[in-house]
C-alpha cells in the first residue's frame, strides 16, 4: 500500500464511522433522554446523484405505482430513490434512513435540509467583527468547488476544472443556508408528522462556467485536469426548491455576491493560503488516474465554454 491508498482506506472508514455515528448517537440520545424536540440536518443534494435523467428533483418523496399480479396497481409515496456519487454522499443516503425509522419508530420531529453547495464566507452576523468570520475550506480533497477557484484565483493558480467541467451542481449562498435553517426551526413539523424534506439551494451552475466566471473576472487561467473523481462529466440538473421559497427564502444568486467575495478572498487572506492544500490527494476509485493536466485545444475549448459576459448574470 502506498501512502494514498492508506489515505484512500481512512477516507472511507472515518466518514463513514464518524458521519453515521454521528447522527445515530444523536438520534438515540434525543429518545433516551426523552425530549420532544425537532432536529434539523444539514443534508446534501448529492444523496440524489447527478443523472435524475431530465426529472425535476422532487423534496424528498416520490409518488410511485406499482403493478400487482393480478393487474391493480397500488399508489405508494416513497423516499425518492438514493444514488451517492461518493462515500460522503452515501453517509447523508444512510442518514435518511436512520431518520424515517427514528421517525416512525420513536415519533422524532426531522427535517432534513437537501443542500446544495455553500459559497460565500460572510453573513449579517459574522460581517459584524473579523474574529467572528467562517473558516474558509479551500483544500483539494474537503474544499468546495465555488472556495477552491476562488482560492486558486487569488494565488495566482489555474483553475482546476474537473474532466470537462460538464458537471452540473446545485449552490446556495452561506447567508441563504443560515435563512434556511432559522425558516425551517421557525416551522417545525407537528408531532406524528413524517420526516419533512426539504431542497435548500437557490440555483444550478456547470463548473466550468463558474470557472469562465472567475477567470473573467480575476484574469487567471483555466486548468482542465484528469478527474480524480468518479462523477458523470457532463450533466443537467433540475431541482424543486418551492418548499423554502414558500417559507419567506429570497435567494442570494452568485452573480450578486460573487464580485464582493472574490475581492474579499483575495484581497484579504490570500496570504495565509497555503498552496501545498490545494491539489486533492485522495481518488474517489481504485484505478490510478493521471495527475497531469488535460488540456484541451483551442477548437475544443471554444466549445465547450460559455460567454463569460452572458454567465454573470442572476440564473435560476
Ligand atoms: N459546505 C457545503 O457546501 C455543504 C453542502 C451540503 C451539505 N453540507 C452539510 O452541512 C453541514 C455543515 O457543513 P460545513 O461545510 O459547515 O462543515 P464544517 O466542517 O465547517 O462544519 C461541520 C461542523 O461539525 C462538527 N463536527 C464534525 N464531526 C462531528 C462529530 N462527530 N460530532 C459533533 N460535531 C462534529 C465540526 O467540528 C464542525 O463544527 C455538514 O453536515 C455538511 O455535510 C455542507
Amino acid at each position: 500500500m502506498d501512502l494514498n491508498d492508506v489515505y484512500k482506506t481512512q477516507h472511507k472508514r472515518y466518514t463513514v464511522s464518524n458521519n453515521i455515528n454521528a447522527t445515530n448517537n444523536l438520534l438515540a440520545a434525543v429518545v433516551d433522554a426523552g425530549v420532544d424536540t425537532h432536529i434539523v440536518h444539514l443534508g446534501t443534494m448529492g444523496v440524489y446523484g447527478y443523472g435524475s435523467g431530465g426529472v425535476k428533483i422532487p423534496e424528498g418523496y416520490l409518488n410511485v405505482e406499482v403493478p400487482l399480479e393480478d393487474g391493480q396497481r397500488v399508489s405508494q409515496q416513497i423516499l425518492y430513490p438514493t444514488n451517492p456519487g461518493s462515500i460522503y454522499h452515501l453517509t447523508k443516503s444512510q442518514d435518511q434512513l436512520l431518520f424515517a425509522y427514528y421517525n416512525k419508530n420513536d415519533g422524532v420531529r426531522i427535517t432534513d435540509l437537501h443542500q446544495g453547495i455553500v459559497w460565500g464566507t460572510q453573513t449579517v452576523e459574522t460581517s459584524i467583527d473579523e474574529r467572528l468570520i467562517n473558516r474558509f475550506d479551500y483544500d483539494g480533497d474537503y474544499g468546495t468547488v465555488l472556495n477552491r477557484f476562488l482560492m486558486q484565483a487569488a494565488t495566482g493558480h489555474d483553475l482546476t476544472v474537473h474532466g470537462t467541467g460538464g458537471q452540473t451542481r446545485a449552490f446556495i449562498h452561506i447567508s441563504d443556508t443560515v435563512q434556511c435553517i432559522k425558516l425551517a426551526i421557525e416551522s417545525a413539523p407537528v408531532p406524528g408528522e413524517r420526516v419533512r424534506i426539504m431542497n435548500q439551494m437557490s440555483e444550478t451552475h456547470r463548473v466550468r462556467d463558474l470557472a469562465t466566471m472567475i477567470s473573467y473576472a480575476t484574469g487567471v487561467g483555466i486548468s482542465f485536469v484528469d478527474n480524480p473523481r468518479n462523477e458523470a462529466s457532463e450533466n443537467t440538473l433540475s431541482v424543486e426548491n418551492a418548499s423554502l421559497c414558500k417559507l419567506g427564502l429570497k435567494p442570494t444568486f452568485l452573480a450578486q455576491g460573487l464580485m464582493e467575495e472574490i475581492s474579499e478572498v483575495a484581497g484579504r487572506y490570500a496570504h495565509r493560503c497555503n498552496p501545498k492544500f490545494i491539489p486533492w490527494r485522495s481518488y474517489w476509485r481504485a484505478r490510478p488516474v493521471s495527475e497531469q493536466p488535460m488540456l484541451l485545444n483551442e477548437a475544443e475549448l471554444g466549445e465547450v465554454m460559455g460567454d463569460p459576459t452572458e454567465l454573470i448574470r442572476p440564473a435560476n
